[in-house]
């Protein structure tokens, strides 16, 4: 039963691994001649714009100009060429607008191809600004930041933890019983997951942060092809751990269900740092806090965001606002995720003993099952919870109940 639901699984990450393979190699959709943009707007081989682009401002702007023509605002595209031949400004004024054009393309797959330019929109107390340089100002000015802020802050608490406190240690010595903590199931849907989401993290992280302390050390040629590595593996992992947050959460929801003595632990931290911890189940109130605020919550939403950007999920419509919103909620709600997964990595690895003992092998030594997850031990030793739940392992390794 056990292997069969491992063989269901992996076949199903090999699916979702194909996937992601598809998402990352096809094209976006091309039509099959090229569109034709027209109407109020004359097409124009020379676009406006200074060489090297201009940076934060409205480059549409209707600047006063005394020694122009006072009407030349209002003046059409024929006008202004008879004046000053080869200056199309009358028809990107329109473009700036968002005024919109005539395409070929149908409105079912590219709702706003007949605007070449998002429409302006105005915030309170700032003046008119195209949506995408508002939506780039938003990235560049408040997530990278506070999301970079965020994420140093937690490396830093973390560092300061295990150089100040030092690893969570057992008190008593380990008695070489053994207690099957996970299923070879359940250590593999976390694996997998957990592979997935290390690639989507440093992908991510590189992609949004690389350019300040990548770039600088190894050059644009070098910092180019690794953010295209990178990407495409983001493609990759991307569906990988959809499915396998899926498989987690079917997995562990039972166990993470709150309990009588859930908001006690959360009210003295668990007694981590004291001698004796507070009693928890198979999960304590902090795992159960991670399980629903960043497997379930930020989970979903991470998911669900990366979809929209990828043109798949059903019954959107995929604008150009669609994308930016998606970017905007799939960075937040990743900086967070990361934040939390930072802590959830310490503690399984070298913030606490024997805690990744039990995710490697699947045991935990009965001391280490005691002193952490007092309830959980006290259930396995009275025989309601069986201590050995796949193939049986030699009698002297495991907990007689
Ligand atoms: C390299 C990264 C990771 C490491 C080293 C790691 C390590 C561990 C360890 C040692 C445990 C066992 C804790 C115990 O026995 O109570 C555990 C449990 C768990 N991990 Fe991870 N983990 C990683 C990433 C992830 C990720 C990315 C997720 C989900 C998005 C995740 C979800 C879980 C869940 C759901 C449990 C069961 C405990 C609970 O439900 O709260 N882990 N992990």
């Amino acid at each position: 039963m056990e292997r069969a639901r491992l063989a269901i699984f992996l076949i199903a990450i090999g699916l979702a691994g194909l996937a992601g393979a598809q998402t990352s190699t096809t094209q976006p959709t091309q039509p099959t001649q090229p569109a034709q943009v027209s109407g109020v707007i004359t097409p124009a081989p020379v676009a406006p714009a200074a060489a090297g682009g201009i940076q934060g401002q409205n480059i549409f702007e209707v600047k006063p100009d005394a020694s122009a023509d006072p009407n030349y605002a209002r003046q059409t595209n024929g006008e202004r060429a008879k004046v000053q031949p080869g200056n199309n400004a009358p028809m990107w004024r329109q473009v700036g607008l968002g005024v919109t054009g005539y395409s070929s393309l149908p409105k079912s797959e590219a709702p706003e191809a007949g605007n070449l330019i998002q429409p302006f929109v105005q915030y309170p107390g700032s003046r008119p600004t195209n949506a995408g340089e508002a939506w780039r100002q938003v990235r560049n000015n408040w997530l990278i930041p506070y999301g970079g802020a965020f994420l140093l802050i937690v490396a830093g608490a973390i560092a300061l933890f295990y150089f100040g406190m030092g690893s969570i240690k057992l008190h008593s010595a380990e008695t070489g019983r053994r207690i099957e903590r996970f299923t070879p199931f359940e250590r593999s849907a976390h694996w997998s997951n957990a592979t997935a989401f290390v690639i989507l993290a440093i992908s991510g992280i590189v992609m949004a942060f690389g350019k300040f302390f990548l770039l600088p050390l190894m050059g644009g040629m070098l910092f180019g092809w690794l953010t295209y590595a990178l990407k495409n593996m983001h493609n990759f992992a991307g569906p990988v751990f959809a499915v396998s947050l899926l498989v987690i959460i079917v997995t562990f929801v039972r166990d993470n269900l709150p309990a009588k003595g859930d908001l006690n632990w959360l009210l003295k931290g668990g007694g981590m740092l004291s001698e004796h911890q507070v009693k928890s189940g198979r999960f304590n109130a902090g795992e159960k806090v991670v399980f629903w605020g960043g497997v379930f919550v930020l989970g979903v939403i991470v998911v669900a965001s990366g979809l929209a950007m990828d043109k798949l999920l059903p019954g959107l419509s995929y604008e150009r606002s669609t994308m930016q919103v998606a970017h905007m909620v799939h960075s937040v709600a990743n900086i967070l995720m990361i934040g939390m997964f930072m802590l959830h990595i310490y503690l399984g690895t070298i913030g606490m003993q024997g805690a990744y003992q039990g995710m490697k092998t699947g045991y935990v030594d009965e001391t280490w099952a005691r002193e952490h997850h007092e309830l959980w031990y006290d259930d396995v030793k009275a025989g309601r919870i069986p201590a050995q739940r796949t193939e049986p392992a030699p009698p002297s390794q495991t907990v007689q109940a």
